[in-house]
């Protein structure tokens, strides 16, 4: 089982996001994969037509399973994906509620949450959806994939860090004591990390639109705005989830096309 996690593709309707979206999926397209997972900030105004350019651009031949991050916006959202892409499980909801989704993929369960807090740019799971959660972990017949857009742990960047997954304890514990979570996939930091929560493996994907730079590598005052790399090339996170239930995480950058 081989699948790649993208996050923060930002559609602005601009070029400068299209192009390197499509960078992505366009060597995303040519592999071998099961899945491919776009954890969040999917838009970034969360306009319709962003959307729309979304769906035209997020593509494959195999499952692209999508999530809400805090630049999405749920009613758009739902209008133009339906909640979410491919999947038995996808999201029925129709009004404001959070965008949660279960998808049986090969022999792993993708269980998408929605993090975001509408208006805000810090993330929490509602009780609704840890309710959710907790019982498709409860019911779940094989590994299982949890993905969210916000971190739930502290980065030590300070900017970032004020606006992570607030709450996280009873989240963790869940994860704690649901033995077929494999690993919790997030992003939303436009950095390639890995870490652990509940004692299982944590990985942000890095960005497709951006990078953020490191606190201790960020030239002058640390401000939103200095903390932003927009030369970084986009990159991806490829998970392996071998026979015997090891995952073992690639990071890689998206080549320029040719
Ligand atoms: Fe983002
Ligand atoms: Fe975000």
């Amino acid at each position: 089982m081989i699948f790649a996690h993208i996050s923060d593709t930002h559609f602005d309707g601009g070029e400068r996001a299209r192009l390197r979206a499509r960078r992505v999926m366009t060597w995303l397209r040519g592999m071998p994969l099961d899945a491919i997972l776009v954890s969040g900030d999917i838009a970034d105004h969360g306009t319709e037509a962003e959307y729309e350019e979304a769906r035209s651009e997020l593509v494959a031949e195999v499952p692209v399973l999508l999530l809400p991050g805090n630049h999405d916006v749920r009613a758009a959202y739902r209008k133009v994906l339906g909640g979410n892409g491919a999947g038995d499980g996808v999201d029925q909801g129709a009004g404001g509620e959070p965008i949660n989704s279960v998808h049986r993929v090969g022999r792993v369960l993708f269980a998408l949450c929605d993090s975001s807090i509408p208006g805000r740019d810090d993330g929490l799971l509602a009780p609704e959806t840890l309710a959710w959660l907790r019982e498709v972990l409860a019911g779940a017949d094989r590994p299982v994939f949890v993905g969210l857009h916000h971190p739930p742990i502290r980065l030590r960047h300070p900017l970032l860090d004020s606006i992570m997954l607030g709450e996280p304890d009873e989240f963790e514990e869940l994860i704690r004591r649901s033995p077929g979570v494999v690993g919790v996939l997030a992003g939303h930091a436009h950095s390639a990390v890995a870490s652990t929560f509940g004692g299982r493996p944590l990985l942000l994907a890095p960005g497709v639109v951006s990078t953020t730079r490191l606190p201790w590598a960020t030239p002058g005052e640390l401000t939103w705005a200095n903390t932003v790399d927009r030369t970084d090339p986009p990159g991806v996170s490829f998970h392996v989830l071998d026979d015997d239930g090891r995952l073992a995480t690639h990071f890689r950058i998206a080549p320029e096309p040719a």
